[in-house]
């Protein structure tokens, strides 16, 4: 018998992003239809899911055909307020809310504006996958922004990537949104890691430019000043507009996105107004050049 795959894959703009439709991720999914989602994938690195009305085990299951599910990362002690809410009861799921109970967060990532950045690029292993699902959403805004960071290493003048080849780049949190971490003092107690301004995408060899401005901070081997200006130039080029993808939530909308080619981002929204979205991930491994 024939396994028919019955999905359309329609592009959502010229920078990436693209609708599946024909998928009910309550079900399990079969071989060929995972493997139709992995290819539009593959081309569109933001793929967007509407109208579905999921369970936190059936977003797990989804997820766990791209890879092993990733584990939230765990703050250090002195950040921990900033990090965690408390209706965090699985390890692999994420609540992103500014929604707070008994003026306590029940989720991470409150309120209004988050620059742009890659998640967990502070870390070894940067996940490679992260899967969004949106659950309650504010009147406007709120709306989340993809870069193709394939389009913006293109873009990176040929001087500037002689320059910058081999070089490493210091990504580090400190858990704000809208604010670089300090990086002036001693910085072994905020979490951080060196990664290559420029990685090789591990599955598609495709190279793509691997900077954000929220948390990438340093040029390793460049004087500070200069890596500064290198840096606001980098960001720049990674959010030119023709690169992003503007995703404005509807109730059921299912998001998933490759981290190691994209750069995200989120507007303001009214901070009255509940907004709760719950996250997964797939976890990464050590990125080169
Ligand atoms: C995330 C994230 C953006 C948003 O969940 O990793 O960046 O729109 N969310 O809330
Ligand atoms: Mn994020």
């Amino acid at each position: 018998m024939h396994d028919v795959i019955d999905i359309a894959v329609a592009p959502l703009s010229s920078a990436c992003g693209a609708e599946i439709k024909g998928v009910d991720l309550t079900k399990e999914l079969s071989e060929p239809t995972v493997r139709a989602i992995k290819q539009a994938w593959g081309k569109h690195l933001v793929l967007v899911f509407r109208g579905q009305s999921i369970t936190q085990d059936q977003q797990l299951r989804f997820a766990s055909y791209f890879g092993d599910l990733g584990n939230r990362r765990k703050a250090p002690e002195q950040l921990r307020s900033r990090a965690e809410g408390i209706r965090q009861d699985n390890e692999k799921v994420l609540l992103v809310s500014n929604i707070k109970v008994d003026g306590q967060p029940i989720g991470a990532f409150g309120e209004g504006e988050f620059w742009f950045h890659i998640d967990s690029g502070y870390t070894p292993r940067p996940y490679k996958y992260t899967f969004l699902y949106a659950l309650e959403l504010p009147s406007s805004g709120g709306n989340t922004m993809f870069s193709n960071m394939y389009m913006a290493y293109d873009a990176v003048p040929p001087s500037l990537k002689e320059k910058l080849k081999g070089k490493k780049a210091l990504h580090i949190h400190e858990y704000k949104r809208a604010e670089k971490a300090d990086v002036s003092g001693d910085i072994s107690h905020i979490p951080h890691h060196y990664h290559p301004v420029f990685i090789t995408h591990p599955d598609t060899g495709r190279k793509t430019l691997f900077v954000d401005r929220l948390m990438t901070s340093r040029i390793e081997g460049v004087d500070a000043r200069e890596s500064d200006a290198i840096l606001e130039q980098l960001y720049a080029i990674g959010e030119r507009r023709e690169f992003i993808y503007e995703h404005v939530w509807q109730l059921g909308d299912f998001l998933m996105w490759d981290n190691r080619c994209t750069i995200h981002a989120r507007t303001d929204f009214p901070k009255e107004e509940p907004r709760l979205l719950r996250r997964c991930t797939v976890e990464g491994e050590p990125l080169h050049e």
